[in-house]
């Protein structure tokens, strides 16, 4: 090659290279890492456009609330902006409602108890999208969001055609979905239908929920109240994201047999433990990880928060390569601590 060829085509690469946009404001955990381009999208016709005429790579992203980013990427992001709350079927106990992929999920949940409809409020303040929240099927204090779910509407990555899911395709378990496994970055979400109860059943099952409410003498909570108690209780045992780097849980609870779970009550009796299905039983992660010692524990840029061992977080300039490593870290001694394998509940990318 001429030298002056290898010099221009430095130059064109660098001329690219500077033009790389930072994805530090796209994640919870803050960390910045170079993508292509970011794309805000605002309509299912334009992500339908998109990926009809795509010739290059490209990921999407939510809220960036469950993801670890831990390497530059060769690839655009498409941030998904579809807002929109619509009521489309009132009864006089039920309302149907569609979502935007792209609205704020707690906004929803604050939407909803503004208009005193029940079924998500036990998920106040859970970071992320709405378009999200299948994937992973959010829940917190006793509910899922598959509990409200009735159906959504995706865009088919390979053809840029509708395709609606029910509830049944999208086969929902505990932070689990088809979208984990078998239709893994086939489809993206731009709608999801939730039924919202006008005279709620509120679920109080959960201890801290139960507590507070005692203590602040409600006994049949209002749809508001509820998520005002959950709000409370999160907002004292979870990082605000937007002051300390963080993407909530960073492991699953996981669940082990019945057979396994005897022996290590017999070694541990204190261990918490869930029922969960036949011959299953779920353990508490943060406890596992907790009495390895890791609560509060900082190692350079990163750590687990002290108010919550589940959670692991950004001190500062954390690279999400070293998260990943002190996640590794805590995923040996758990394992060598109680035989247990953690599996991660964010997204490593
Ligand atoms: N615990 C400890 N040490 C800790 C924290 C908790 O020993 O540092 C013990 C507690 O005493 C309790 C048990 O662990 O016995 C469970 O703790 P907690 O009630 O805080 O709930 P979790 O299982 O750690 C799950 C979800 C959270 C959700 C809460 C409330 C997962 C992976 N996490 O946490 O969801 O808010 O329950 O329902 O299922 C998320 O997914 O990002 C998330 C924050």
């Amino acid at each position: 090659m001429h030298e002056s060829t290898f010099y221009l085509i430095l130059a064109i690469q660098t001329y690219f290279w500077i033009l790389r946009e930072n994805l530090k404001k796209y994640n919870t955990f803050g960390i910045s890492v170079f993508c292509n381009n970011i794309y805000h999208v605002y309509t299912e016709s334009d992500f339908a456009d998109y990926v009809k005429l795509a010739k290059k790579p490209y990921r999407i992203l939510g809220g960036g609330s469950n993801v670890l980013l831990t390497q530059d990427l060769n690839e655009d992001i498409l941030v998904n902006n579809i807002k929109g709350i619509q009521i489309i079927e009132e009864g006089d106990e039920e309302v149907l409602i569609e979502v935007g992929g792209g609205e704020i999920w707690h906004q929803l949940v604050m939407w909803s108890a503004a208009h005193q409809l029940g079924g998500i409020e036990n998920m106040a303040l859970i970071p992320g999208s709405v378009g999200a929240a299948p994937i992973q099927n959010i829940g917190a204090y006793g509910i899922e969001q598959k509990d409200a779910f009735v159906s959504l509407k995706a865009i088919e990555r390979s053809t840029g055609n509708v395709v609606w899911f029910t509830k049944e395709q999208c086969k929902f378990g505990y932070r689990d979905s088809i979208f984990k496994n078998e239709a893994k970055d086939k489809f993206i979400i731009v709608a999801v239908q939730y039924l919202l109860r006008k005279n709620t059943q509120p679920e109080m099952g959960y201890k801290d929920v139960k507590e507070l409410l005692t203590q602040r003498g409600i006994v049949n909570p209002s749809v508001l109240e509820l998520a005002q108690a959950v709000i409370d209780i999160r907002e004292a045992k979870l990082p605000n994201p937007a002051v300390i780097g963080n993407a909530g849980s960073f492991f699953k609870n996981p669940v082990i047999p019945l057979s396994q779970f005897e022996k290590l009550k017999y070694s541990f009796p204190e261990i918490p433990n869930y029922p969960a299905g036949e011959g299953q039983i779920k353990l508490a992660a943060a406890w596992l990880i907790d009495q390895c010692g890791f609560k509060g524990r900082r190692q350079g840029n990163t750590g687990s928060y002290q108010n919550q061992a589940l959670v692991i977080v950004n001190h500062g300039d954390a690279s999400g390569a070293e998260i990943w490593e002190y996640a590794k870290m805590i995923q040996h001694d758990v394992k060598e601590k109680f035989g247990v394998e953690l599996e991660a509940e964010v997204n490593v990318w």
